[in-house]
């Protein structure tokens, strides 16, 4: 991918409304956001004021009405939905807020499936794979169903997942809100330190003040309205016990 940008993500103008009915509801209002790359960011905001609407826009998972989304230097919002899909399969990877793993398939069944779906030729999955299957701790649960293991290991396979095809910039819906505090923490140590060691960038959506006080810069949603609420940018902070 050409990197002539210092923007990994730029989102312009972002609208989306749904229509019920007689009524229209504006999930996001004229959102604008620029992510510098290897940046970490994080979304806040009370419940339906248009968070995972956002972030699904951004990562290409849903259409706007209106507005672009830039990735690196190529606008998504202009491709079909063939050339999305292999776009994000090589550069993109999210992490749902319920692992959304496929019930019939194996944990390593489920990590590989981003590898199918793309084409990245002198990417080596069997690196990206030891990698992740260590630093997770997953290597006992790879041929286990999702139905087999608990709620913090399904997420951390989902992490896998989201990471196999080593991404340039990663969304996160609330990676850990399904789980306890406990394995919040570690999933999330987990994922930090991943993304880290790799550089990439992150846009996570959270409602874990906590959490959101790692990132470089905090936004706020507000009934479809992204500001900025916190730019902690330079000030080096790294906390949950450092990871
Ligand atoms: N498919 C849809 N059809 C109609 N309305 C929708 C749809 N998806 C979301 N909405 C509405 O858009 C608004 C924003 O929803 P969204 O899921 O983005 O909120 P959120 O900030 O992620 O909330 P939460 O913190 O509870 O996950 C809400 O009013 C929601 O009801
Ligand atoms: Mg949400």
């Amino acid at each position: 991918m050409a990197t002539n940008t210092e923007y990994m993500l730029q989102a312009e103008s972002v609208i989306k409304q749904y229509r019920q009915s007689e009524s229209v509801i504006t999930a996001v209002n004229r959102a604008n956001i620029k992510i510098e790359k290897g940046e970490f960011v994080a979304i806040i905001g009370s419940s339906g004021s248009g968070k995972s609407t956002f972030l699904h826009i951004c990562a290409g998972l849903d259409r706007a009405n209106a507005g672009r989304i830039i990735v690196d230097d190529t606008e998504i919002t202009k491709m079909g939905a063939d050339q999305l899909g292999r776009f994000r399969g090589e550069n993109m990877g999210f992490i749902y807020q319920r692992h959304n793993l496929i019930p019939q398939f194996t944990a390593l069944e489920n990590i590989l499936l981003p590898t199918v779906m793309c084409n990245k030729p002198d990417m080596s999955y069997q690196e990206s794979l030891r990698e992740l299957v260590e630093h997770l701790g997953l290597s006992e649960r790879l041929h286990h169903l999702p139905s087999e293991l608990s709620g913090g290991q399904c997420q951390r396979v989902a992490i896998a997942r989201a990471l196999i095809n080593n991404p340039q910039i990663l969304f996160a819906d609330e990676p850990t809100g399904n789980l306890d505090r406990t394995n919040a923490d570690e999933v999330l140590k987990l994922l930090l330190k991943i993304r880290e060691t790799r550089g990439q960038t992150l846009l996570m959506v959270t409602h874990d003040l906590a959490i959101a006080e790692m990132a470089d810069r905090i936004f706020r949603m507000d009934n479809g309205i992204l500001t900025l609420d916190r730019d902690y940018k330079g000030g080096n902070k790294r906390t949950i016990d450092s990871y």
